[in-house]
């Protein structure tokens, strides 16, 4: 049984963008204790190392190191399954960055070596446990909207190049809207809704190259290897459909972020790239819309997937933003372009389990054990 000051040793490989972000998201929960850090390239470690008062590493180094427990991948997509399997191999856990890998047979493979070696595997995105995704499962197992009968998606923007320091993969296999952004709005979905069974989709890549206008990029030409649109629908086990379109070609549009539909009203979920609300219904009864208090913490951020693992290494009890879970969102991106090549519906075959809901009451900087 896990104890209040029981701890969890966290090493962390890839220190570039959002490596900060994890940094200060793990350091809220005092069941993690990061220890140490390493990348592909020493100086990128070493300058984080000293950022944060870690131990900088080479990869190998960090994964001999026998008092790391879970490791974070934050690599880039295309190198997330060869790092988290050879995490796994290490007889380590693993947190990946999303997406769980870039094809769905490498995202099997990590899936299937962690059941054989007896370790975790957890993935982003974790926003859905923040303060607004709990509220809005909340609203909907409380009967707010009754039935959910449908739901909108919709990320629409014109890419990254704008401004990340090394914009590149989002353009690659691996990258793209739907990989990119996609994991977030398709596991926000899942979480409120349980799992997909079949989609349809149409994809397109609408310019062969991009232009960076980052100061530290300006002008560059970046090739496009992906597509850049995509429009689908999602049949959700549980009865509702899904309509959802990511998209790095839109400028400006006025579509809301995600919405549920149901027999008694309408839910509108806050930004699933955040872990906070505003969540707001409609209502027959009321017929306006009214923004809801937040039942959970939105004071939370990336890293409260790897301590919520780290309280289920202690307990026993199952992580939420599990393997299972993002295999099965890859499974779901990844079909959208079969379905769009095929020009036909695809069957989902992975069918997990709809994360449990966080419980309410839980202390800062706490979960449940
Ligand atoms: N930047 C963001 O705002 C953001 C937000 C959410 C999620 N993410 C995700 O986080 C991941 C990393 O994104 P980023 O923006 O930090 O990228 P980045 O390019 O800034 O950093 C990636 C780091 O991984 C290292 N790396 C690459 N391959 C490696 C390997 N095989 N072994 C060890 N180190 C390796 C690189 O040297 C680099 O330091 C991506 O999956 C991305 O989708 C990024």
């Amino acid at each position: 049984m896990a104890t209040s000051n029981a701890k969890v040793k966290v090493g962390i490989i890839g220190c570039g963008n959002i490596a900060p972000a994890y940094i200060k998201g793990c350091q809220a929960f005092s069941v993690l204790d990061l220890v140490a850090c390493a990348d592909i390239e020493m100086e990128r470690a070493e300058l984080l190392a000293a950022q944060y008062d870690l131990k900088p590493y080479t990869v190998a180094g960090l994964l001999t190191d026998p008092d790391i427990q879970i490791v974070i991948n934050l690599t880039i997509p295309r190198a997330h399954a060869e790092v988290s399997l050879a995490v796994i191999e290490a007889g380590k856990h693993v947190h990946s960055e999303k997406p769980l890998a870039t094809t769905r047979a490498d995202g099997k493979k990590v899936v299937e070596a962690a059941k054989q070696a007896g370790v975790r595997v957890g993935c982003a995105p974790d926003t859905f446990l923040g303060g607004g995704g709990q509220t809005c499962r909340k609203l909907i197992e409380d009967g707010w909207i009754g039935e959910p009968v449908a739901a909108t998606a919709f990320m629409m923007g014109h890419g990254p190049e704008s401004w990340h320091p090394n914009p590149d993969f989002y353009y690659q296999q691996g990258g793209g809207p739907l990989f990119d952004m996609g994991p977030y709005y398709l596991t926000a979905l899942v979480n409120l809704l349980g799992p997909v069974k079949r989609v349809g989709a149409t994809t397109r890549m609408s310019f062969l190259e991009r232009i960076a206008t980052s100061e530290m990029h300006y002008g560059r030409h970046i090739p496009v290897e992906v597509a850049t649109h995509t429009t689908a629908v999602l049949d959700f086990a549980s009865g509702p459909v899904g309509t959802a379109i990511l998209s790095f070609d839109i400028w400006a549009h006025n579509l809301p972020r995600i919405e549920i539909y149901g027999s008694e009203g309408t839910l509108s979920v806050p930004d699933p790239n955040t872990f906070r609300g505003p969540a707001s219904v409609w209502r027959t009864d009321e017929r306006e819309w009214r923004e809801m208090p937040m039942t959970h913490n939105v004071n939370v951020g990336r890293g409260i997937g790897v301590a919520d693992m780290a309280y289920g290494l202690l307990s026993g009890r199952a992580h939420r933003a599990s393997g299972d879970l993002a295999y099965h969102v890859l499974e779901i991106m990844e079909s959208f372009d079969e379905a769009s090549s095929a020009g036909k519906y695809v069957e989902i075959e992975s069918r997990p389990a709809q994360p449990a809901p966080l419980p309410l009451g839980l202390l800062p900087g706490t979960l449940d054990e």
